[in-house]
Order: structure tokens, then C-alpha cells, then sequence
């Protein structure tokens, strides 16, 4: 067990060689990290941000049209800024990912950038890629689900789209669950929540950070 800078012991741990078969095959994947200090305290600081009213209603990228935006997707968000133990410590996490990804598949992943969001009640997001093809900005996308107890009839599923309108597969937003796909490959959308969602969204980025000016943290140093 490593002991990170930030005093939380021990990084999630999850089978790498799983995740990178699957990246190469069907693109996507998601696996149930270990239990560690660092997912308790990333649940309790979204919650407690969600509650200062700090997260605040996602753009798409585009211009700033607000109801265009509200139609396609209705979540509030905050990037990390590694303020924080859990932060520094799922930035390590991130970065552990990110060099064991490119030892084995040669992505050229390069920086990641993160937000936690929420998605209240009615929130949704629709059928989107997260990189545009031949944009190669967005390599690899993370989402880490931080909702205990996730029923099924409290929907935000994370919907995995194929070819055309068919559906590969659907996947419930519960604690300690982490998504990951190729962001130009795969598309995907939440389903509407029927409760408050939290999650935490990344991407491993081939360039340097574009949307996440605030955030000029990359490759942290993992104690041994
Ligand atoms: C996103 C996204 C998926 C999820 O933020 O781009 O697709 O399950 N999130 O929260
Ligand atoms: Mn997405």
C-alpha cells in the first residue's frame, strides 16, 4: 500500500490489464475499484460543494447559448483544482491510470483534467461523444460514480450507445464504480435522474488542457 502526499492511504486498485483489453476491443468498460479513505472523501466533498451551491450549470462548448444548452444537458460542475487530500489523491489515481494506459497501448495520453458534478433530480445529459473525431484532444474519458445505494428506479444510467440508435449497454451510477472509454469513440448519455447524482468526469487529454484553465495540475508524482 502506498502512502500518498496527501496522508489518505492507498490508491483504489483495479485489474489494468482488464481495462486496457477492453479499451482495445469494444472501447469501453467500467470496474469496481477497492474501497479506499479517498472515495468516502471525494463522495463527502461533492456533496458538501453541491450544498454550498459551488457547482454550477455545465456548458457544451459551444456558444453560450443557454437554453440550447439546458436542452442537450442539465448538470452542474466544478473542476478540480488538487485543493484538497481526496483531490490530490485521485489525481494520483488518474495519473497511475494514465502512464499504466500508455506503457500498454500507446495512447500518448498527456494531461487530465476533471470536474465534479452533480446531476439533481431531472438532471440529464443527452446522447454526445466527448471528442470529436480527428480533434484528438479528448482521448480517454474517466467517470467515477460517488452514490451508495443507487437503485434502479432512481435512473442518470450511464447509457452506452453502437451503431445507430442500438444500445450496448447501461450502467448504474453506484459508489465506487469508474466508467472508462475512448472519448472519440464511444457514444453515450445519461438517462434522467430521479435522485442527486454525483460523480466526478475526466479526460485524459493528448494535448495540454484546454477547457480547465484552472487546472495546471498534471503528472503528480506517485510515492513508490
Ligand atoms: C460527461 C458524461 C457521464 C456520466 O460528463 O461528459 O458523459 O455518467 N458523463 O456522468
Ligand atoms: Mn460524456
Amino acid at each position: 500500500m502506498s502512502l500518498l502526499p496527501s496522508g489518505l492511504t492507498g490508491l483504489p486498485a483495479f485489474d489494468i490489464g482488464i481495462v486496457c483489453d477492453a479499451l482495445s476491443g469494444p472501447g469501453y468498460i467500467a470496474v469496481r475499484l477497492t474501497d479506499t479513505e479517498m472515495l468516502g472523501a471525494l463522495r463527502q466533498e461533492a456533496r458538501a460543494l453541491w450544498q454550498d451551491d459551488a457547482l454550477k450549470p455545465a456548458g457544451i462548448g459551444r456558444a453560450e447559448d443557454h437554453e440550447l444548452t439546458a436542452r442537450v444537458r442539465r448538470d452542474k460542475t466544478k473542476w478540480l483544482d488538487g485543493s484538497t487530500p481526496g483531490q490530490i489523491a485521485y489525481l494520483a489515481f488518474a495519473e497511475a491510470l494514465r502512464q499504466n494506459v500508455n506503457a500498454r497501448l500507446m495512447l500518448g495520453l498527456f494531461a487530465f483534467e476533471a470536474h465534479f458534478a452533480v446531476y439533481e433530480s431531472g438532471g440529464f445529459y443527452k446522447r454526445h461523444v466527448d471528442s470529436f473525431r480527428g480533434a484528438r484532444n479528448r482521448v480517454l474519458s474517466t467517470v467515477l460514480y460517488l452514490n451508495p445505494d443507487w437503485r434502479e428506479g432512481d435512473g442518470g444510467h450511464l447509457r452506452i450507445y453502437g451503431e445507430g440508435d442500438s444500445v450496448l449497454g447501461e450502467l448504474r451510477p453506484e459508489f465506487a464504480t469508474l466508467a472508462v472509454f475512448l472519448s472519440e469513440e464511444i457514444p453515450h448519455e445519461v438517462t434522467i435522474s430521479h435522485r442527486e447524482r454525483f460523480s466526478i468526469a475526466g479526460w485524459h487529454r493528448c494535448n495540454d488542457l484546454g477547457l480547465a484553465p484552472a487546472l495546471q495540475v498534471r503528472a503528480l508524482p506517485i510515492a513508490p
